[in-house]
């Protein structure tokens, strides 16, 4: 069995370092190390006269999971965050607008005379923790910061402590989850994101590692059997039930509209809802299930008394130790001329 080692450690290390946010390079390095779904980074990166675009990269989209790429967009609203709080921390503001025509593309317009916003110092340290929590509380103070830095135009997080209402949304996310894993398409969809060992993870510098979802790493060939044998419905319901019951709460990021304008503040919104988190030693980890089975998300919807406001994400959060990070592509590898 092949080991993390020292190269994914030497890899994370150089990757998840500070950068000059007064530099191009640098605001985009700062943005690429968003949350991304499935960490396919479907995203490309071109200066402008005005700032910044960012625009959809499709030929990383994920048809099965995201058939209608709301998390495609939302991903870029989490790198445009990033990039807007570097922008803060270089001294310059930031404005974001959302072009829909073509593919759409989110523009960043960068002035003079911003401010520094303290959730940038949280971009390094940010990651997805997919682990068992400690089953400890979070303070409502916290619960408050989180939901004050998570309130953007157009989306909002709802946080869920009551232990009755989990259990209401948990079934929910164990029937869409069932539907997911039983799908063949979906499996092979994620089988092909998965990185089942550091080698991979390096070359390919994106998908999602094994190690990072706490899996033993395995050599490709294996991991791809593995996965084949052990992807069942009663073994990852199991663990979504046991990662739920271990946390202190869930959270929902929920916009006004179902748009990809609104499906970017979603991911803005999610994005300080992390790093807001990772600032007060909260972790999280992402349980979409419920919101990416069309037959599961107006149930949530109505669960939730959110009436016509579209439930984008839905995660858990609670305390536990780091996990393994994941890689990026490097910033030539996203941007162009
Ligand atoms: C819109 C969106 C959807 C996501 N969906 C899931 C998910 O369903 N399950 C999961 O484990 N992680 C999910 N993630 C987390 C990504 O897999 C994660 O951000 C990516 O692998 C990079 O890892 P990092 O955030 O730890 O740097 C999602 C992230 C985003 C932005």
């Amino acid at each position: 069995m092949l080991t993390r080692g020292p190269d994914h450690d030497a890899a994370t290390a150089a990757l998840w370092s500070p950068r000059d946010p007064a530099t191009p390079d640098g605001l985009v390095h700062y943005a690429t190390l968003a949350a991304n779904s499935h960490n396919a980074q479907a995203w490309r990166f071109r200066q402008t006269a005005e700032g910044v675009a960012i625009r959809p990269d499709m030929s990383r989209a994920l048809p099965v999971a995201d058939g209608d790429h709301h998390h495609l967009y939302a991903s870029l609203g989490c790198a445009a965050e990033n990039l807007m709080l570097a922008a803060g921390a270089a001294g310059r503001s930031s404005a974001l607008e959302f072009t829909p025509e073509g593919d759409g593309r989110v523009e960043v317009a960068l002035g003079q005379g911003g401010g520094a916003d303290p959730l940038f110092e949280a971009i390094l340290a940010r990651q997805c923790t997919r682990s068992d929590y400690d089953g400890r509380a979070v303070s409502a103070a916290d619960l408050a910061a989180l939901e004050a830095a998570a309130r953007v135009d157009g989306a909002e997080v709802m946080l869920i402590t009551d232990p009755a209402r989990i259990a209401q949304v948990l079934e929910l996310i164990l029937t869409a989850n069932a539907a997911q894993v039983s799908d063949p398409a979906f499996a092979a969809e994620l089988k092909s994101w998965l990185r089942f060992n550091a080698r991979s993870a390096i070359e390919t510098g994106d998908g999602l590692y094994a190690a990072s979802s706490g899996n033993p790493t395995l050599p490709t060939f294996l991991g791809r059997f593995m996965f084949d044998r052990f992807f069942t419905v009663a073994a990852e319901n199991d663990r979504h039930a046991r990662q739920v019951r271990s946390s202190a709460g869930l959270a929902i990021l929920h916009s006004d509209r179902d748009d990809p304008a609104h499906w970017v503040q979603a991911g803005r919104s999610y994005q300080r809802f992390a790093l807001q988190a990772t600032a007060l030693g909260i972790r999280h980890a992402h349980l979409n299930q419920p919101v990416e089975v069309a037959a599961t998300r107006p149930q949530l919807q109505s669960l939730l008394g959110l009436g016509s406001r579209r439930p984008d994400m839905l995660l858990r959060f609670g305390y536990a130790p780091p996990m393994p990070r994941s890689l990026r592509r490097p910033v030539a590898a996203v941007i162009d001329a």
